[in-house]
């Protein structure tokens, strides 16, 4: 037993490693986990009582040289360590990427319209998507039961009948005039992008879901010319057209009411077939706030007035990027979206 610990010690003090197997040959053997040396260990049962202690210690003197000649040998063998440790980082190689993200293609539309319009003194309002029926319909002059909501296929929301007013998911943005208009003293100025929602089946050119930016303008002596003015600002700049025309169109919350086209021209195969022949591009409807919805929202209408618009960012976002299925915007695949990396 004795003479054991000798011949161990002696073969830890000669063992010699040229290799990094070697090396881990001798771990294994002295320092691991069924080593000789803890073998030697379990015979402690065997060693008479009073020469218990003196073993142990003998032992235990074994089992740090084994440790200390582990790491004098890691040290001179130039093939020790673990692989990372040894092999030469290959500065060749190429980095791990990791995909950076990309604005979705209707937040960059959204934020160039806004920009636009910050530009000439609006500021960015907003309201709930969650609407009632007052704000969405009744307060812009849609009379209940009036065929003309039907010009806006609605999602009731149906609550659990507690709710004073009937709840809807709103329509378009035109509510978020009323809130501002309720609670702020002309001069009014601001545009109020957000999601809108209708009945509608979904296919490449509509979708139930969609975006639009409104705005509006409230103050004393406010006029159609000065909405011409500002929409014409808004063609140059964001389109980088000069021709608009308005059509006369109706809305009940604006009189008159018109569409606005922007002119395009008919340069190319996709000019024909964006405008449908004409060269026009239709953007937006818009019209001077019917004094109706001013009274409505507690403003003045002998006093003050105003104009109003409103455009779908989903059509103008399909114009810019030459999508021609709306249905890309909403599908998240990141495939399409990563096409859009850069745009602001
Ligand atoms: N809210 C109208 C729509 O969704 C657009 C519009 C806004 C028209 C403001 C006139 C003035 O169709």
């Amino acid at each position: 037993m004795w003479d054991k610990i000798d011949e161990i010690n002696k073969e830890i003090d000669t063992f010699t490693v040229e290799t990094a197997e070697q090396l881990e040959q001798f771990r294994i053997k002295f320092l691991g986990s069924k080593n000789v040396i803890k073998d030697l260990f379990k015979l402690m049962k065997e060693v008479p009582g009073d020469q218990k202690k003196e073993f142990g210690q003998k032992l235990n003197t074994l089992k740090q040289n084994a440790q200390k000649r582990f790491d004098a040998l890691s040290e001179t063998t130039a093939a020790s360590g673990t692989k990372a440790q040894t092999e030469k980082p290959d500065v060749t190689r190429p980095g791990f990427p990791f995909e950076a993200g990309a604005r979705h293609p209707i937040s960059v539309v959204r934020n160039e319209i806004v920009d636009i319009f910050n530009r000439i003194g609006y500021t960015v309002a907003e309201g709930p998507e969650i609407e009632d029926d007052y704000h969405n319909f009744t307060a812009l002059n849609f009379p209940e039961e009036h065929p003309a909501r039907d010009m806006q296929d609605t999602f009731f929301v149906h609550d659990n009948g507690e709710a004073p007013e009937k709840l809807a998911l709103r329509t378009h943005t035109s509510s978020v005039q009323v809130r501002v208009m309720e609670t702020q003293k002309p001069p009014i100025r601001i545009i109020a992008p957000g999601r809108v929602f209708r009945n509608e089946a979904i296919s490449a050119r509509a979708h139930c879901i969609f975006h639009q930016v409104e705005g509006l303008y409230i103050d004393e002596g406010v006029s159609f010319a000065d909405m011409k003015q500002t929409l014409m600002y808004f063609a140059k700049e964001f389109f980088g057209k000069t021709q608009i025309r308005l059509r006369p169109s109706y809305f009940p919350f604006t009189e008159p009411s018109a569409e606005v086209d922007v002119y395009w021209g008919l340069e190319t195969e996709a000019d024909y077939r964006m405008t449908k022949g004409t060269g026009w591009l239709e953007i937006m409807g818009c019209g001077m706030v019917d004094p109706n919805v001013l009274e409505n929202c507690g403003i003045d209408s002998e006093k003050y007035s105003g104009f109003a618009f409103g455009m779908g960012i989903e059509r103008i976002a399909a114009q810019r990027f030459g999508i021609d299925d709306l249905r890309r915007f909403f599908e998240n695949n990141t495939e399409f979206l990563k096409q859009f990396k850069g745009a602001q």
